[in-house]
């Protein structure tokens, strides 16, 4: 069986719907950024081994990562989840992991990228915005992309209930791509593309939940 490490700092709401998917590997461990951290609660709850490595009790981001990857590494992890985690990793880092270390991002990349992605969404006048997962490569939200899903914005729409729309389609696509990884029909071939079902694409997978025209 393979292991998965968590990675999260905050809510958790991720790592609870990949704990939920029946996986097909072994959550070895989820390790939080931060103590307060409630997605910690999560994972004692589902019987797993969670610490915390605070970015705050290191001097600088490089030690932080070292301190994050030599924990991770005591779990060997096939594939590393990043789900809510909040902080910015190092080149050094994503390159020892690249290739078994994947992200969600809430927007459609490579349209708004970083942090307040609804806000961004709502400001720019999107009909369509979403989430993504891909594989982690050294430039920040631009990884190769493994599948996006897609919701409509509405023209009354605030933050929270497109944030409510987004999250409700991250926890359908996270579980998705991991349980692809685990079952070795997803990987990052030596070109940097994503490969799925042995078929190289710039992007894997799209998924439109039906879309209320009438309303958009
Ligand atoms: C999610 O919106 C995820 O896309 C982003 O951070 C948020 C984490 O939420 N990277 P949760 O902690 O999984 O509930």
């Amino acid at each position: 069986m393979q292991n998965i490490v968590i990675l999260i700092s905050g809510r958790g709401s991720n790592l609870q719907a990949l704990l939920e998917a029946r996986l097909p590997g072994r959550v070895a461990a989820v390790i939080s950024s931060r103590a307060d951290a409630s997605g910690l609660s999560i994972a004692h709850r589902h019987g797993i081994a969670a610490t915390t490595i605070a970015h705050t009790a290191h001097a600088s981001r490089e030690q932080f990562d070292a301190a994050l990857a030599l924990e991770i590494e005591r779990h060997q992890p096939d594939l590393v989840v990043l789900a809510g985690f909040m902080r910015i990793l190092s080149d050094d880092f994503v390159r020892r992991f690249e290739g078994r270390l994947m992200n969600i991002h809430p927007s459609l990349l490579p349209a708004f990228p970083g942090m307040h992605t609804h806000r961004q969404a709502l400001a720019a006048g999107v009909k369509l915005h979403g989430c993504t997962v891909h594989f982690v490569t050294p430039a920040l939200d631009g990884g190769p992309i493994v599948i996006q899903s897609a919701v409509p914005v509405y023209p009354d729409d605030t933050e929270q209930h497109l944030a409510e729309r987004v999250l409700a389609e991250e926890h359908v696509i996270y579980p998705q791509a991991v349980r692809w990884f685990l079952e070795g029909r997803l990987r990052l071939n030596a070109a940097g593309r994503v490969v799925l079902d042995g078929e190289q694409r710039k992007s894997t997978a799209m998924r439109a939940p039906t879309l209320d025209v009438a309303r958009a």
